[in-house]
């Protein structure tokens, strides 16, 4: 057997489905660009059956991440994830096969329960639509996955049966996924390994586990797959996803790389890209990280207790396993000052892995020259924060004119906000509020006029220092939100929306990451609406 294992990351489809995780189309495909650049072997671009923006979105990232234009780049295989019915497959296909390596990954439940309450089928019925579903696939495609969901809590017997029927279908992968996050390590490991020993045909395919973390087990779990024979792992940055989130990739990834001894596996990470990586997806999610995190949180590497600092200085490897710059940390270091030029940014955004056009470049270049006024020293994670910024910009409706605020403890918080609405026009609102983040949300909820929860709101610097940029993530719901039937998991949910927004003055980065989650909303909003015009314009 190899010891090879497959890094299969779906941040863009598990990880998107987290709650206001909603990501736009430019942000998925810097996401995207970030996982190549990773060195993950296959990318979940989504699910292009649940809306045409979701199918464009995987078509876009299968059309530029999936066709490197550098020879030597590695390429990774894109995947679009499709229910077991032939919509689905077309869809999922109409957006992977512009991929030089396609792959559709398609899906059915094994559990009793979800036969029951959620496929209302008999068990040979399943058996039957994966045969014949599995088969359709493969018209399309030599690279078909297939996952009986909820195996966790799957009869295994039942499982050799739909897994064979698979396999003679035309499957390539089979992934094994613990969608509930019910079980435990030993468990897992026992079944992944029931199933190669005694699945016929077991030794065709690369088999895979997906396991979700209800239970804090996603991880062991994965690495109890791993150790039983499973080759593919599937896996999100930071761990975000559905409920308490998928395994993390940066998790699994640093097990596998700093127990060499221990799994004797290889992985075609370059960890020096994970902190970015993680930066990337929290920045442009909206979902902070942890502090006390593996890997990725803050304090991951922070030594605050001096008998450990004392140990740190005479060796650092008395409290650390492994070293900040194998996973990216402090790789930030003074990299451009107030005298650089164009030039010079672009060659650092270059290597970076930032491909910004001229446009996107004057931009940053004027955003670069405003900050170097104000900080004296510039690292690659200020870049990346103004980029993010940037591009959390870009599907813009409302845009940030101008604002002024009057806070302290003499008077009334009171905030004046100017917006350019989406047809060009200037409006100016003042408002008074509890504090000067309060006053400036009101002002611009009395311009925009979409009544709106705040539900979560949380602010941190980007690097030390007293000049440090702010950056600020929100995540918001429309008042009169409807819950809406998911398509994938056919459950009714109401969406939540993410923000972004950074910048040396925190009340602005606030108003800035605000705008961006409620431009968001408004978007899709506008989306629904249009859909629901054309289909009364279709019964007319
Ligand atoms: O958790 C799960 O079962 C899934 C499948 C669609 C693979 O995400
Ligand atoms: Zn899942």
């Amino acid at each position: 057997m190899s010891d090879y294992v497959r890094i299969f990351d779906t941040t863009l489809r598990d990880g998107e489905q987290s709650p206001g995780a909603s990501l736009t189309s430019a942000e998925k495909l810097e996401i995207a660009r970030q996982l190549a650049k990773l060195g993950v072997d296959i990318i979940e671009a989504g699910f292009p059956a649940a809306s045409p923006d979701d199918l464009e979105g995987v078509k876009q990232i299968a059309q530029e991440v999936g066709n490197p234009v550098d020879s030597n780049a590695r390429v990774p295989i894109i995947a679009g994830l499709a229910r077991a019915n032939k919509n689905d497959i077309d869809k999922a296909w109409e957006a992977v096969k512009h991929a030089r390596q396609p792959r559709i990954h398609t899906f059915l439940a094994t559990s009793d329960i979800h036969l029951k309450y959620k496929l209302k089928m008999s068990r040979e019925e399943v058996v039957e639509r994966v045969r014949e579903m599995v088969s359709y696939a493969k018209t399309f495609c030599d690279d078909v996955e297939f996952s009986p969901e909820d195996a966790g809590r799957s009869d295994p017997e039942y499982l050799l049966e739909v897994l064979e029927v698979a396999i003679r279908a035309g499957a390539t992968t089979l992934n094994i996924p613990d969608t509930v996050g019910y079980t435990t390590p030993q468990e897992f490991g026992a079944l992944i390994k029931g199933l190669i020993e005694n699945t016929p045909g077991a030794e065709q395919v690369v088999w895979s586990v997906h396991c979700h973390d209800d239970l804090g087990l996603a991880t062991a779990n994965t690495l109890a797959g791993v150790t039983n024979g499973a080759r593919q792992v599937e896996v999100t940055m930071n761990g975000i996803g559905e409920r308490a989130g998928n395994t993390s990739l940066e998790e699994v990834v640093m097990a596998i790389h700093t127990r060499p001894a221990l799994f004797g596996l290889q992985h075609g990470i370059d960890t020096t890209q994970i902190a970015r990586a993680s930066r990337m997806v929290s920045n442009f999610t909206g979902i902070p990280v942890q502090p006390n995190k593996a890997i990725v949180g803050a304090n991951a590497f922070a030594h605050e207790a001096g008998i450990h600092q004392d140990g740190m200085l005479k060796n650092n490897m008395t409290y650390e396993i492994m070293k900040p710059e194998t996973v990216g940390v402090n790789a930030s270091r003074l990299v451009l000052g107030k005298h650089s030029g164009r030039h010079a940014l672009k060659a650092r955004f270059d290597e970076l892995g930032y491909n910004l056009s001229d446009d996107e470049l004057d931009q940053a270049f004027a955003r670069f020259k405003e900050l170097a006024d104000k900080k004296k020293v510039i690292t690659d994670a200020d870049l990346e924060a103004l980029v993010s910024d940037e591009i959390a910009s870009y599907n813009e409706l409302y845009s940030l004119d101008g604002m002024q605020v009057v806070c302290g403890t003499m008077g009334m918080p009171t905030a004046t906000v100017r917006l350019r609405d989406p047809e060009g026009k200037s409006h100016t609102v003042a408002a008074i509020g509890t504090g000067p983040v309060d006053a400036v949300y009101k002002a611009i909820d009395a311009i925009v006029n979409c009544p709106i929860t705040l539900l979560e709101f949380n602010i941190h610097a980007v690097t030390e220092g007293i000049d440090a940029l702010g950056q600020v993530t929100v995540r918001i719901q429309a008042k009169d939100a409807q819950t809406r039937m998911d398509a994938l998991r056919e459950i009714a949910r109401t969406r939540t929306f993410g923000g972004y927004g950074a910048d040396t003055d925190i009340i602005v980065a606030s108003a800035k990451a605000y705008l961006a989650a409620l431009n968001k909303l408004l978007i899709v909003m506008q989306a629904r609406e249009n859909a629901m015009s054309s289909e009364v314009a279709l019964m007319a």
